[in-house]
């Protein structure tokens, strides 16, 4: 029996079972089709929602803020020096004053434990909108986007080529649990956490998804239906700038290598892209590139997320 998601936090894909996964993704698609015939739907009718970030932000913050309203919600923007969370207050303390006000809390933090330490003293939802170890809101705009082009996930295989990150992790778990197969090649010591990969492992098997991690990107991109990359130093670490430029290189998702993915395989960046790093222009802005549709997407499977969740 499936327990309902309201109330519940959202800081891993892993609080998500199959079944959650699919009934987003089932709600995002619908909310997409519903929003373009210019009906409405107050799903959040007079909810607040707080939106608490440690670090800037395009589309998470765009993405909520617009998603909220079109549900006849509000949300409140907290930019990290307004709260300044575990400097000028404690996070627990943060958490409870919030949930006094609010009906739900999305938040974007430099640790995963801030989350956790939010979620443990917060009253209503927290909502993950990126941490260092994961990112489940971005990954399940992107199944919504890979299952509009293919129309499903059985038999279609991605490819994951560069930083094993926070993206990363995010989307092996939630493409394991619609069985989307999935080949990570990072270059060693940037393979996503070991624990998570299991998880995709164990979920890709009752669910018909391969996960493999590999070293080599050409192996990885060889026949994929999807090709995903992201940025080589992610918000926080920049200092490690010049050791993972050399790390990567070879890395660069760029016209060669997508010849070797299937023909008309598509390819997606959560943005905002590091141009001539991870990805060239030509791909980037070429014919194959899904990375718009991403980014709208983002605000589908949210109103979804925050209509099942508050
Ligand atoms: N993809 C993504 O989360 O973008 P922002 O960092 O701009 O929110
Ligand atoms: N991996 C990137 C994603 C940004 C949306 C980062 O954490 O900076």
């Amino acid at each position: 029996m499936s327990r309902s998601l309201r109330g519940r936090h959202l800081l891993s894909i892993r609080d998500l079972s199959a079944q959650e996964v699919r009934q987003v993704l089932d709600l995002a698609h619908h909310l997409k089709r519903e929003h373009r015939a210019g009906i409405r739907h107050e799903l959040l009718a007079g909810k607040a929602v707080a939106l608490l970030f440690e670090k800037p932000s395009l589309r998470t913050r765009v993405t909520f803020e617009v998603g909220v309203r079109q549900l006849g919600g509000f949300s409140l923007y907290l930019a990290p020096q307004d709260v300044q969370l575990g400097v000028r207050e404690a996070v627990p303390d943060v958490a409870r004053n919030l949930s006094r006000w609010v009906d739900g809390i999305v938040a974007r933090v430099n640790r995963h434990a801030t989350l956790e330490e939010l979620a443990q003293a917060a009253g209503v939802p927290v909502i993950n909108a990126l941490s260092d170890q994961e990112h489940p809101c971005q990954a399940l705009g992107d199944l919504l986007t890979v299952e509009e082009r293919f129309g499903r996930f059985a038999g279609v295989r991605a490819a994951w080529v560069g930083d094993g990150n926070n993206v990363c992790h995010s989307f092996l778990l939630a493409a394991a649990r619609v069985g989307l197969s999935v080949t990570v090649a990072t270059p060693s010591g940037y393979a996503p956490d070991p624990a998570v990969v299991a998880d995709a492992q164990a979920q890709g098997r009752r669910w018909g998804a391969e996960v493999r991690v590999v070293t080599d990107p050409k192996a990885a991109v060889e026949g994929a239906h999807v090709v995903y990359t992201d940025v080589w130093t992610s918000m926080g670490q920049e200092a490690e700038r010049d050791t993972r430029l050399r790390a990567f290189q070879g890395f660069q998702v760029n016209q060669e290598l997508l010849r070797a993915a299937d023909p008309d395989a598509v390819v997606l960046h959560c943005l905002p892209a590091h141009r001539g790093e991870e990805i060239t222009d030509e791909v980037l802005d070429g014919p194959q590139s899904l990375v718009l549709d991403q980014a709208e997407n983002r605000l589908h499977a949210q109103k979804a997320v925050l209509s099942l969740v508050l």
